[in-house]
């Protein structure tokens, strides 16, 4: 009846976090469906802190204290549903269980209803930051009712990444699947950064000429500055790594397939419910998916376009300077994108998410952090109802000193025909925002000429309908 805190599901990243909170100094009740695995990490890791192995469902809830907290690290989806209606009943009310998954937020908002009619606490948890996060420090996304937060949350900023100013990378997000909604967020960013980066990778090479080697240190200098990002970082780690076997660089021996598990698409599909443009994730999803299409790929080899043409080692070096200049301008894009969706969700579901709270912990532990989301927090802690980061003083002249150079890198792309569909459409998206006019007009005209969709004036209220067929005259709608 003694730990503070229970695991069960202990593959790689539940085993981590089991033993980030005994090495925290709690006492940790472990529990797997295959009870191999919990003694494996018991004996393992047993040294680490006070693990209390235990083998059925009952053991695991009779080992921890009240109310019992009671984290679960299985799959998202219905093995997630399963392991909650295995414990639900041996449960009480005032017992709280974290689901510390990436769970998709509407089933999180169905499990939280349906367990606060029996009285537990159903706190959906996004945790960022890989197996390595999970043992040293994550950043954590918690949501579920604020309740739940008063003794679960020192516990979480114990064992969460601390930013670089002390402060602990988790925070109550919101109510219900608030918090994995914005893991939810994260993840989208993360596809958006992951594809700009690789719109730079592959520029520095086929534009500039240079090889895999010497795009790793160019990275490493882009990460000393404003870049300064744990993607940036580790894509210079694996450019720089020689495959053993062919003594070829890694990054052209792998099949360039990109895989993904669905939070990305998820993203997208969500922003698209709530009508917010988040046009770079959708780009992300859409070229890995493109990526995957190996026959259509193969069908596709032969058709025309131009061949890259090399550049001067002088040349190479400045459009390096540039291309950073546009990774930097689509980044701040991404991330603007990503704050609206979380902002539109947030209003959706009355979960009133502070969004300067959610850089903020993004700073630390979490797979996207980088140096610039202090700044970011900086900005919404500044004016709570920034309409958009782009409205932020310090990041709209960022992107002025930017542009010129941005637009270069897409002029060159487009000619040498590099495919760049995250730089461009967070150029497109940009210059559609400080757009004076939109063609939005005439797609209001044309849906009023084929359907009597009515359209409104910029000089009167009301809706007015065009009479195309008849006399073209003007009739209110
Ligand atoms: C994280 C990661 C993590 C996972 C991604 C991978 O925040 O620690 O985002 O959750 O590695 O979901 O996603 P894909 O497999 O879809 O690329």
């Amino acid at each position: 009846n003694s730990a503070q805190i229970g695991v069960t599901g202990l593959a790689v990243m539940g085993r981590n976090l089991a033993r980030n909170f005994a090495r925290n100094g709690y006492a940790v009740a472990l529990h797997n469906r295959t009870a191999a695995r919990t003694h494996a990490l018991v004996e393992e890791f047993g040294s680490e802190g006070d693990f209390i192995a235990t083998e059925t469902a009952k053991e695991f809830v009779a080992a921890l204290e009240r109310p019992r907290r009671l984290v679960i690290m299985v799959k998202a989806g219905e093995p997630t549903d399963a392991v909650i209606q295995e414990f639900a009943p041996l449960l009480e009310p005032g017992d709280m269980i974290i689901d510390g998954g990436n769970a998709h937020f509407a089933d999180t908002r169905r499990r939280e209803r349906e367990l606060r009619e029996q009285g537990i606490h159903f706190v959906g948890a996004g945790i960022s930051g890989g197996e390595e996060g999970a043992l040293n420090g994550p950043s954590i996304m918690p949501g579920g009712p604020v309740e739940s937060y008063e003794s679960l949350g020192p516990m979480l900023e114990k064992i969460s990444a601390k930013a670089e100013d002390g402060s602990p990378c988790v925070t109550h997000v919101g109510p219900d699947g608030a918090g994995h909604f914005v893991k939810m967020v994260h993840n989208g960013i993360e596809y958006a950064d992951m594809q700009l980066i690789g719109e730079a990778y592959q520029l520095l090479r086929d534009v500039a000429g240079y090889s895999p080697a010497q795009i790793a240190d160019i990275f490493r200098t882009w990460n000393t500055g404003r870049l300064d990002s744990y993607l940036i970082e580790i894509t210079a780690e694996v450019l720089s790594h020689v495959d053993a076997a062919t003594g070829k660089p890694f990054v052209d021996v792998v099949q360039d397939q990109a895989e993904q598990k669905g939070t990305g698409r998820w993203t997208v599909q969500i922003a698209l419910d709530l009508g917010v443009p988040v046009s770079g994730i959708a780009e992300a999803v859409f070229a890995r998916s493109l990526s995957g299409h190996s026959a259509l790929r193969e069908a596709s080899r032969g058709l025309a376009g131009p061949s890259a043409t090399a550049l001067s080692e002088s040349e190479a070096s400045a459009f390096a300077d540039q291309v950073e200049q546009a990774l930097y301008a689509s980044k701040i894009v991404s991330y603007t994108q990503g704050f609206h969706e979380v902002s539109a969700g947030s209003a959706e579901y009355d979960w009133n998410i502070d969004l300067g709270a959610v850089a903020s912990i993004w700073r630390g532990g979490c797979i996207i952090r980088a140096a610039f989301l202090d700044r970011i927090r900086a900005a919404y802690d500044a004016r709570a109802d920034l309409p958009s980061l782009l409205s932020d003083d310090t990041f709209a002249q960022e992107i002025a000193a930017a542009q010129d150079d941005w637009r270069a890198v897409l002029v060159s792309a487009v000619q040498q025909g590099v495919p760049t569909p995250g730089f461009a459409a967070a150029l497109a998206y940009y210059d559609a925002l400080r757009a004076e006019r939109l063609p939005a007009a005439l797609t209001q005209g044309q849906r009023d000429f084929f359907g009597a969709h009515t359209y409104r004036r910029t000089d009167r209220e009301g809706s007015f309908h065009t009479l195309w067929g008849g006399d073209r005259s003007e009739v209110s709608g």
